[in-house]
């Protein structure tokens, strides 16, 4: 059976409690004949930051770009103070993962605004106005420079039309802007995915102005397949998929790029239960299983998505987030449960 090297960055908060669920659920691929998985956990985060002055010391980047690919918990970047780095911005650009992969979907037995909702964002999220270049003008002027590139606008888009192939859904992707308004950054975004889009015939290919898109997403989700965004567009408008779909407690994600990738939930650090053992690890083990698929382990990715839709159908099994009263433990261990019965 294939063997994969996974750099594991627990980070801050429930980020640590969730990581060690996924980890337990890729064990147990390894215990019933599926691929083994060598764990080597690095820090990174706020945490590391009080403690050793670096959010993302040199050591855990190097372990980042060694391994096969990369699990990450939720990093409490926000108390990092300006000078202590941004890790995950500088881990999205180190790693040079241009495109963020966010599936949302209406999930059985999972209340949810939308009656129906089936569609991934991708999100840019090496530059746009997450550049991490920001400055102070004078006491009274901030600026934030929004980059965009052709380079990663391109890498980006070829991401979300490949996504839209595979998904074989409406054959569709959404390009969001506000060109009206920034008119040579979007200019350029809009003109590499139009570029991009003359590789994929099949696909139907049109743009939305952001404020349009949020409120279409909100009356007409099911109008959406594949949504093409720039960072910070595709930071809310993700956000905005995953409360009209099952919420944030199952919204998984994947950074890809051409040689390095990298897993993480899109939820943050939850600081006011972590610690408690109540987190929803759920969002932690589908990013784990589209880990899995990324690896190219489709049999083992399927499976373990089928695990956790099965528990969440059943519906005994919760966590507070989904209205029940189960730990991250027994939640988990309903999951690995369900995975047993799929594999056996
Ligand atoms: C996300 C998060 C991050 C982002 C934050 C924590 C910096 O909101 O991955 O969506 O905006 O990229
Ligand atoms: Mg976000």
């Amino acid at each position: 059976m294939a063997n994969y090297s996974i750099c594991v960055l627990p980070g801050d908060g429930v980020g640590p409690e969730v990581t060690d669920c996924a980890r337990r659920v890729l064990d147990t691929l390894s215990a019933n004949g599926g691929p083994n998985f060598d764990f080597d956990a690095h820090p990174a985060g706020h945490g590391i930051f009080l403690a050793e002055g670096h959010s993302m010391p040199d050591t855990t980047m190097a372990a980042a770009k060694a391994a096969d690919t990369v699990l990450l918990g939720a990093m409490d970047v926000a108390q990092i103070p300006h000078g202590g780095g941004e890790p995950l911005g500088q881990l999205r650009q180190d790693l040079e993962v241009s495109a963020s992969v966010r599936p949302s979907r209406t999930i059985s037995g999972i209340p949810s605004p939308a009656n129906d909702i089936d569609c991934v964002v991708v999100r840019e999220v090496t530059e746009g106005l997450y550049s991490r270049i920001e400055y102070m003008v004078n006491n009274d002027m901030a600026c934030a420079v929004r980059v965009i590139t052709r380079g990663a606008s391109t890498k980006t888009a070829r991401v979300a039309f490949e996504q839209a192939t595979a998904r074989q859904k409406q054959g569709r992707v959404t390009a969001v802007h506000k060109v009206g308004a920034l008119k040579l950054t979007d200019g350029l975004f809009l003109e590499a995915a139009e570029t991009v889009a003359r590789d994929y015939p099949d696909i139907e290919f049109e743009t939305r102005n952001i404020d349009a898109c949020a409120m279409e997403m909100i009356r007409e989700p099911e109008h959406f397949d594949v949504i093409l965004a720039t960072n910070t567009f595709g930071d809310i408008l993700s956000d905005i998929a995953a409360g009209m779909a099952a919420g944030l407690g199952l919204a998984a994600s994947g950074c890809i790029g051409d040689q390095w990738s990298y897993f993480e939930p899109v939820h943050g650090t939850a600081p006011d239960i972590a610690g408690q053992g109540i987190a929803n690890p759920c969002a932690t083990i589908l990013s784990a299983a589209m880990m899995v698929r990324h690896l190219g382990e489709a049999a083992s990715a399927d499976a373990i998505d089928a695990a956790v839709f099965d528990v969440l159908a059943a519906g005994g099994v919760r966590t507070g987030d989904l209205g029940g009263k189960a730990t991250s433990t027994e939640m988990t261990d309903a999951i690995i449960g369900a995975l047993e019965r799929r594999l056996g």
